[in-house]
This record gives structure tokens, sequence and C-alpha cells, in this order.
């Protein structure tokens, strides 16, 4: 299908600096972009996050598509899946048999055949579209590198394997599309020195093409998309409670949003294969297909160079990302007892729990995989062993993170407590992810930037509420925002009770409050505090009730006293 004035065009020149400039890119941007997944600048992550935050509005977090567009891929496959499964039942593998196959369940039950059609070609296009969403949303909010990798690079076959599943769905049609995308296909592959015999000479004449090799497109419209299915699952396999279903509300908008474009416009075919003449106009699914006039407009061989440095590209981005190395988490095995609490809440699967060496039959102890730790502190959070009330005086629990040990924050906790005076003693734990917290301390707050909000133990809320606060405020970053996937709801359930180590249920209520309030939201969270401070006024002071720990340090000692007097 090549004119002779493309077959004459130069063919690579366009590639080359193409792929070249695609490479200097990948490593000039990857240089500079890895901050451990921590995303604070200004630039389009910014406006992707004001874009998230739009749609909140009208879908509400747990709806929102932007913030589920992983679960929304596997919500696709599926529907495609069983709606492939139904035209299966009807399909001939035949060449002579598969159009009017497709034309009979097309028009013959327009009302289930056509309509599941319609269903499995436009839930592939969405899947596409999700996917490339996915894709995009994970580079330019720059979550390619350190402990994302396994993530990053298992993602980018599946690109691949979308694409050609997709490819061989439109072959099977037999129609004049499926004509070109076979000629197309044929011809863009011939381009490798790999077959002895090129393969368009399989489409050259109505009689060559042949029904083993229809057969094995369809053995391919099925291996394709069950080696997706494995590669989506390898994909997820280092993320814990993977969001790979997509609430009610999202799964139902989304299946109805496809069965009204399936009712409205229904996929039909465009005229049975004719191998004697060539297709002049054809209506080309952009999603799918949307590469292949790139194959005439330059050459296949400038699309196979461009194809693979984007491949390359993207699989050593990951690695030729350079800068800030995230501090792992690291066990105490003294401190440890084995509850695996750490392990359940882990987001990334990095604590494995391994049979303790001298321990009774069964013992267990936490560990850290130091390859996969987002150094997020959640599992400090998650351990029982990171209780302030604890008497010794240096704390030490039994996963900790060394550039915020426990045992900095609850000395730096004792500090600020013993500078509280005045009404409102309010104490605001904050998260370095969401909005900052200087706008409080400018307020007269105690505030205590962790690195996740879960990293914060519920005994620390209790703790500052007995040792001279009249109130918590727990600053947490907007539902589906947080950097490290769920420290946010681990905190909520936590604190709520529903999760352990849970807030005991003598704490007073009403002396806690849990805002949420995203980065750059800092006019928010000072907001908040003002109500709060309110509420707190009309309450009755909390007096300190003394500590479980004995050698309390002198300074907060010496607050509290002065503040009974
Ligand atoms: C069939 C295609 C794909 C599907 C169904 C899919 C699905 C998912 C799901 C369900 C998650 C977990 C989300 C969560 O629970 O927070 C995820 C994470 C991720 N995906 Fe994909 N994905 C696909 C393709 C890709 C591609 C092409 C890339 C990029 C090359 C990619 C990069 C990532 C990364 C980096 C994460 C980790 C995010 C994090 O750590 O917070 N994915 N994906
Ligand atoms: S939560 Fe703490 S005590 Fe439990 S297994 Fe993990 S490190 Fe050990
Ligand atoms: S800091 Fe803890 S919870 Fe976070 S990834 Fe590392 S081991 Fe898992």
């Amino acid at each position: 299908m090549l004119d002779e004035d493309q077959a004459q065009r130069p063919r690579g020149t366009v590639a080359f600096p193409i792929s070249l400039a695609w490479c200097v890119i990948v490593v000039v941007e990857a240089d500079t972009a890895w901050t451990g997944g921590r995303d604070r600048g200004p630039g389009v992550p910014g406006a992707l996050r004001a874009l998230e935050r739009a749609f909140d509005l009208v879908f509400r977090a747990v709806a929102n598509p932007w913030r589920h567009l992983g679960a929304l891929g596997f919500f696709f496959f599926w529907v495609a899946t069983a709606s492939g499964i139904y035209l299966y039942l009807f399909f001939d593998t035949s060449v002579t048999g598969a159009y009017e196959s497709v034309e009979r369940l097309t028009h013959g039950q327009w009302y289930a055949g056509g309509v599941v059609r319609s269903l499995h070609r436009y839930a592939s296009g969405a899947m596409v579209a999700t996917v490339a969403l996915h894709f995009v949303k994970e580079l330019v909010g720059r979550r390619f590198a350190g402990f994302r990798w396994f993530s990053w690079v298992s993602g980018v076959p599946l690109v691949w394997l979308l694409l050609a599943s997709g490819i061989t769905g439109y072959w099977l049609v037999w129609d004049r599309l499926a004509q070109f995308v076979a000629m197309a296909t044929a011809e863009w592959f011939d381009a490798l020195p790999l077959f002895g015999e090129p393969i368009a000479r399989n489409f050259a004449f109505p009689a060559a093409v042949s029904d083993r090799f229809f057969t094995l497109i369809m053995f391919l419209h099925v291996a394709l998309p069950l080696a997706l299915l494995a590669g989506m699952f390898v994909h997820i396999q280092r993320v814990n409670y993977a969001d790979v279903l997509p609430a009610r509300a999202l799964g139902w908008g989304a299946f109805l949003a496809l069965l009204a474009l399936a009712l409205a416009k229904p996929a039909l075919s465009q005229g049975a294969a004719d191998l004697a003449t060539e297709p002049q106009t054809l209506a080309l699914d952009w999603l799918v297909l949307g590469f292949y006039p790139l194959i005439y407009r330059f050459s296949p061989e400038a699309l196979w160079i461009v194809a693979a440095a984007a491949t390359l590209g993207l699989l050593i981005l990951p690695f030729a990302a350079r800068g800030e190395r995230v501090p792992v988490a690291r066990v105490d095995l003294a401190n440890c007892n084995g509850c695996a609490r750490c392990f359940a809440d882990c987001p990334y699967a990095a604590i494995v729990m391994q049979p303790r060496a001298g321990g009774k039959a069964g013992q267990k102890h936490a560990a850290v995989v130091a390859g996969l730790c987002a150094g997020c502190g959640i599992c400090t959070g998650a351990c029982p062993s990171s209780t302030p009330f604890r008497s010794s005086e240096r704390l030490v629990t039994g996963v900790d993170m060394p550039q915020q040990p426990i045992d900095a924050v609850r000395a730096e906790l004792e500090r600020k407590l013993a500078r509280l005076h005045g009404e409102g003693r309010v104490v605001v734990f904050g998260c370095e992810q969401a909005a900052a917290l200087h706008g409080c301390a400018g307020r007269g707050a105690a505030t205590l930037s962790l690195t996740c909000v879960g990293q914060l133990p519920p005994a620390f809320v209790e703790y500052a509420l007995r040792h001279g606060a009249d109130g918590v405020l727990v600053a947490s970053c907007l539902e589906g925002e947080c950097v490290y996937r769920i420290g946010d709801t681990w905190t909520a359930q936590r604190l709520a009770g529903e999760r352990e180590p849970h807030l005991r249920v003598t704490v007073p209520r009403e002396r806690l409050r849990v805002v949420r309030a995203g980065a750059g939201e800092e006019k928010t969270l000072a907001q908040a505090l003002t109500r709060f401070r309110e509420a707190l006024a009309r309450m009755p002071r909390n007096e300190p009730r003394g500590s479980s720990r004995s050698k309390a340090p002198r300074a907060l000692a010496a607050a509290q006293t002065g503040a009974r007097g």
C-alpha cells in the first residue's frame, strides 16, 4: 500500500532525530525529576491536581475517574472480556464466514449481539484512553523511579499488549478496515528482517488468505488479552491493596456511558473485505489504530525506530533518574513482637514476616525489603511499640524511620507542648505532602509535620491531650491524594477505632479534629484551626492528667506544673 513517492522517501531520516531527542529528554528529565515521589513544585502536576480537584466537586473523590484510572483500566478490561465471550459464541472463524457472522450478529440481533459488539469495541477504546491517561498522570507526576520502578517498567509492555489485542480484534471482522489493518500490519512487519517471505503476500489476492491464517489471528486475539491480564496482575504485585475495582458509582457510570454510546452509535462494519481493490475511505478508530497512518506518512522502518526508542526510553527512565533516595524503614528486633500490623499496612509490600532466629516455633519478626520501601513511615504508625507512653528515656519502636525516628517525634512534641500557653492550646499533626503547617504555627499552635499522616501512631493524640493540649488537629491530605496511596485511609480508620492500633475509646473525641487539606490548601487548614479553637473555647480547659511515662522530661513537667498553677 506504499505509493512510489513514499517508497522513495529516505527511510529513518525523521525517526532518528525524533528518537535521539526522546532519549535526551528521558535522561535529562529523569535526572532532574526524581524527588522520592514528593510532588511539591508548581507546573504540570499542580495543573493536574487542580483538574483532579475540580472533578472531585462533580464526582466526589471516591468516584472521580481521574483518581481511579488504574481501576477503570481493569474495569474496561472485564467489560471487553465478558462482551468478547458472547461475540465468540456467534463468530465464524473462517475467512468466508467471519464477515457474514458479524453482520448477522450486528443486524439480526441488534438488541443483544449488536449492543454487545458495540460494548466490546467501546470498552476496548475506553481502556486504551484510560491507560493513556494513567500513563500521562504517572509520568507528569514523576512517579516512575525509586520504589516505583517495578510498577513503571511492568506497565510499559502492557501498552503493546493492549494495542496488539485491539488490532487483532479489528482484523477479525474482515471488513474493509480489517483489510487495511491486515495489509498495513503486514507491511509494517515486513520492514523487520525476520521473515523469509513477505507477510504482505498473504493479502495480495483473495485466495491467498487462508482459514489457517485466520485461526491464528483468532488465537492471538484470545492469547494477547490473556497475556495482558497476566501482565496487569504482575503490574500490581508491588502495590498492596491495589485499586483494581472502581467504586459502584464510578463503575455504573462508566458502564452506562458505554451503553449509551453503544445505543447512540452502534459499532458497524465497513463493507466486506475485497483484496482485489484498495479501500479508499475508512473510518479509523484513532485510539487503537491511530498510529497506522504514520507507517505511510513516514515509513515502516521509521515507525519501528520511533516505537523501539520510545519503549526503550520508557524502560530506562526509572534507572536514568538520579537524585534524592528515600530513607528506608528499619526493624528493631528487640521491639518487634511479630504482630504483622506493619506487614498489613505497608502500601508497597515492603515488609515481610520472617521466622525469628532462636525463637519459638511460629514466632516471626518483621523485615524490610529495602528496594521496595517508599520511606513513608506508615509502618511506624502501625506498630504497637510506637506508643509515647513507654517509660524508656529513648523511645525505640519495632519499625522506625531513620529520617524522623519516633523518639525524635516524641521529643519534638514534648518540647512544643512545653511552650504551649494561653487559651485553645492545639497540637497540629500534619503531613509533608499535604497543606503546609506554617500558617498554623503562626497562630500559636504546636505543629508537627510527618512524612505521611499514616506515620502518626494514634497514641500520640492521647499523649498530647494528656500533656497539656486542649485539642489535637490531624491535618490529612485530600481523599485520593495520598502520595503513598493509603496513609490517609489508615489514619482515619485508626482514629475512628476501626483499625489497629486504634485510638483508645477513653480519649475525648470532641477534642480531636481530622481535617482534610491538600497541598496548597493552607488557608483551608488555618480556617479549620480557627473553628476548632472556637469549639474548644466552649469546652472546659483540658487539665493535664499526668503520664504513665515515669520519666517525663523536666521541661514538660515544669510546663504542666505551670499550667496547673
Ligand atoms: C493495562 C494497563 C494498565 C493497568 C490496568 C494499570 C493499572 C494500575 C493499577 C490498578 C495500579 C494501582 C493503583 C493504586 O492502587 O494506587 C497501578 C499503579 C501504577 N501504574 Fe499502572 N496500569 C496500567 C498501565 C500502566 C502503564 C503503561 C504505566 C507506565 C508506564 C503504569 C504505571 C504505573 C505506576 C508507576 C503505578 C504505581 C503508582 C503508585 O505507586 O502510586 N501503569 N496501575
Ligand atoms: S508492627 Fe511492629 S511489632 Fe508488629 S510486626 Fe511490625 S515491627 Fe513488629
Ligand atoms: S516506610 Fe514502612 S510502610 Fe512505608 S513503604 Fe517502607 S516499609 Fe512500607
